[in-house]
C-alpha cells in the first residue's frame, strides 16, 4: 500500500479510503468485520463513516472492529443530515453538531474523531457559526480535523477565508463526488484543492456500481442484469440512470477488457491518478466486490491511459468562457 499525506495535515494516510456505508446495512456484521480485515490486510488505514449510515450502526461497527488498533487509523466521520424526527436534529448548527459529534464519539467507542467533515452546505446556518462549532470541538478534543463533504469551490473558499479570519484552523480535506461519469469536481474543486493544500477524499469511484460493468441498458433505458443500487434506489436511478452514462460504463469496460483488468479496478486507478485525490473512498457490500477496487494500484495509470480513458466521457466545460479560448 502507498501512502500520502493528507493535504498540509502531514497525517499519512493510504492511498485508498473504504467507506463504510455498508456496514450494519446491504453487509451484516460478519460481513461488515471481513471487509474491515481484508482492508487492514491490504495495508488500508484509512476509514470513512457517517453518522446517518445504517442509522448508526456503521459507525457502532466500526467502533467495534478499530478497537485495538485505534492509534494506527484515520477514522472520518461527518454531521449534517437528520439523525432523529426532531428539526433540531439535523443542519450544521452548532446545536445539533456539538450533540451529533458526542453521538459519534459514544457509537465509534472512542475519545476522537481524526477528521470531522460537515456532510453538506448548510444554506439556512451562518457558516461562521458551523466553523466555530468545528474550533470549539477541536479545542475540547474531540475532533482532530474540520472538513467539507458536497461543499461547492466558493463555499470552501469561504470557509477557508472566515477560518483564516478568525484564528480557526482551516479545513484540511474536502470529500466531492468524483467518477468517470461524474466528472464536475475537475472543473473547480481539484484545482482549487491543489493550489490550497487541501486532501481529497472523493467518494463512488465506480458511481454507485455503473462502473462494474455488471449492468445491461434495458430497452426502457434504465438499467437490468444485476442487483444492486441502480436498479433498486430511485436516487441512484436518477443519478445514473440515462444512457449516456450506459455508453460510459460500456466504453470503460471494453477498455479494461483490453488492458486485462477489472473495470471496477480501472474505475478507481483512473479516480486516483488525478493529482488533486489523495484518496479515492471505496465501496463494496461484500470481500468478491472489494477485490477489483483493491487491485486499482496494480493498474499502470499513465498519463496517455488516463486520457484515453477520459475521453470515454464528456470533459465538463471549463470554470469561465474565456478560457475555452487557446492563449
Ligand atoms: N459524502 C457523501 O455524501 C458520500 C456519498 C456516498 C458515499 N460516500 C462514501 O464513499 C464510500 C463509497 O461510496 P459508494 O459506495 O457510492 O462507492 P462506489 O464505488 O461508487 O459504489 C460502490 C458500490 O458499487 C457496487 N460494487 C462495488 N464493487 C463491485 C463489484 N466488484 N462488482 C459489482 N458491484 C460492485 C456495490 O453496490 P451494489 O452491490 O448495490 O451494486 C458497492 O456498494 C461510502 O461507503 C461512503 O463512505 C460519501
Amino acid at each position: 500500500m502507498e501512502y500520502r499525506a493528507l493535504g498540509r495535515t502531514g497525517v499519512q494516510v493510504s492511498r485508498l479510503c473504504f467507506g463504510t456505508m455498508s456496514f450494519g446495512g446491504d453487509a451484516d456484521e460478519a460481513t461488515s468485520r471481513a471487509l474491515f480485515a481484508r482492508c487492514r490486510d491490504a495495508g488500508i488505514n484509512f476509514f470513512d463513516c457517517a453518522d446517518v449510515y445504517a442509522g448508526g450502526k456503521s459507525e457502532q461497527l466500526l467502533g467495534k472492529f478499530m478497537a485495538g488498533a485505534r492509534d494506527e487509523l484515520v477514522i472520518a466521520t461527518k454531521a449534517h443530515f437528520g439523525t432523529g424526527p426532531a428539526p433540531t436534529s439535523r443542519g450544521s448548527t452548532r446545536y445539533h453538531l456539538v450533540r451529533a459529534v458526542e453521538a459519534s464519539l459514544k457509537r465509534l467507542n472512542t475519545d476522537r474523531i481524526d477528521i470531522l467533515y460537515l456532510h453538506h452546505f448548510d444554506a439556512n446556518t451562518a457558516l461562521d457559526d458551523s466553523l466555530k462549532s468545528l474550533e470549539l470541538l477541536l479545542q475540547q478534543g474531540k475532533i482532530s480535523y474540520p472538513a467539507a463533504s458536497n461543499f461547492s469551490a466558493w463555499q470552501t473558499m469561504r470557509a477557508l477565508g472566515i477560518a483564516e479570519r478568525r484564528g480557526y484552523a482551516p479545513l484540511a480535506c474536502l470529500q466531492p463526488m468524483y467518477n468517470l461519469a461524474k466528472r464536475q469536481a475537475e472543473v473547480e474543486i481539484l484545482p482549487m484543492a491543489i493550489e490550497m493544500g487541501l486532501g481529497v477524499c472523493s467518494y463512488s469511484p465506480l458511481a454507485g456500481g455503473l462502473l462494474t460493468g455488471k449492468y445491461t441498458a434495458a430497452a426502457a433505458g434504465g438499467f437490468s442484469g444485476a442487483e444492486g443500487r441502480l436498479v433498486s434506489n430511485t436516487m441512484y436511478q436518477a443519478r445514473y440512470g440515462d444512457r449516456l452514462n450506459h455508453e460510459i460504463a460500456a466504453g470503460l469496460g471494453a477498455l479494461a477488457r483490453e488492458l486485462g483488468h477489472h473495470p471496477a479496478s480501472v474505475a478507481v486507478a483512473w479516480v486516483a491518478s488525478h493529482p488533486g485525490i489523495t484518496a479515492p473512498i471505496l465501496g463494496a457490500r461484500n470481500l468478491e466486490q472489494l477485490e477489483p477496487s483493491l487491485k486499482a494500484l496494480d493498474v499502470p495509470m499513465t498519463a496517455e491511459l488516463r486520457e484515453r480513458i477520459s475521453k470515454l466521457s464528456p470533459t465538463p466545460p471549463p470554470a469561465h468562457d474565456r478560457s475555452e479560448e487557446k492563449r
